[in-house]
């Protein structure tokens, strides 16, 4: 695992734009994309740099990490509607070609096993950009989530529903439950980008990177990878020894 330290947002953004244009050079057909605040400055300055002609997403296909269940596709607060207008339209990457999990369809459990097959059908994915919560969760694996889970059903950490309030009208709303990738399955991608930036990560950043490999931080599981980087700002980064 290699740790990269940044000034801040501005440049851990950069930093991961830089990794996906090499990685899209290098060949590679399939993102990985996590919604949330932390990648956003990554996917403004892809859309910058597609709209400069520097890089080009066209005949990428892309994965979501997870999807809030109870949301229609179209809903301001799902993670379909997150992605397409924070970075779908930002780049050149044809929408038919961006997969989520629907958190609308009526057999949720079936929706996640679909879900997993469309991805080892699909992948393996290139470049998976992540975040990290502040109880260490990375996708909506929350604390006690197996190392080897596979995309399923999940029910958030109360935590965590109060963290992504923010983005909803009042914090009951925010739904319960999510469909999102296993760990099992965000392992299989070949390199793992994770961004952490503010102080409320320092102790998720600690804990997964210098910590034991345990269940009650699935972050630490990336410690098993063999392609990780974690691009870390001075907050984030606080409690590292
Ligand atoms: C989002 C996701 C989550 C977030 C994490 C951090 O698709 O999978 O793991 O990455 O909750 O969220 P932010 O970046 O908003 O702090």
């Amino acid at each position: 695992m290699e740790v990269v330290p940044v000034d801040g947002p501005a440049e851990a953004g950069a930093l991961v734009a830089d990794i996906v244009a090499a990685a899209v050079t290098a060949g590679a057909r399939v993102l990985g994309l996590a919604t949330g605040s932390s990648p956003l400055p990554a996917y403004a300055e892809l859309g910058r740099r597609c709209r400069a002609g520097e890089v080009s997403l066209a005949g990428l296909d892309a994965f979501l990490l997870d999807e809030y269940v109870g949301l229609p596709p179209d809903s301001p607060q799902s993670y379909a509607r997150f992605i397409r207008d924070e970075f779908v339209n930002l780049v050149d990457l044809d929408p038919a070609r961006v997969h989520g999990p629907d958190g609308s369809a009526p057999d949720p459990l079936a929706e996640a096993r679909r879900y997993d097959v469309a991805l080892r059908d699909g992948g393996p994915v290139d470049v998976q950009i992540l975040g990290i919560g502040a109880n260490g969760h990375i996708g909506f694996n929350e604390p006690g989530s197996s190392l080897a889970s596979r995309t399923r059903l999940k029910t958030l950490a109360e935590r965590t529903r109060q963290d992504n309030a923010r983005f909803f009208d009042r914090p009951e709303d925010v739904p319960r439950h999510v469909i999102t990738q296993g760990l099992g399955t965000i392992r299989e991608a070949r390199h793992l980008v994770l961004v952490a930036t503010g102080e409320a990560k320092a102790a998720a950043v600690a804990a997964a990177v210098e910590g034991p490999v345990t269940a009650s931080c699935p972050a630490s599981v990336l410690q098993l990878h063999p392609h990780v980087t974690m691009v870390v700002d001075e907050e984030a980064a606080a409690q590292l020894r």
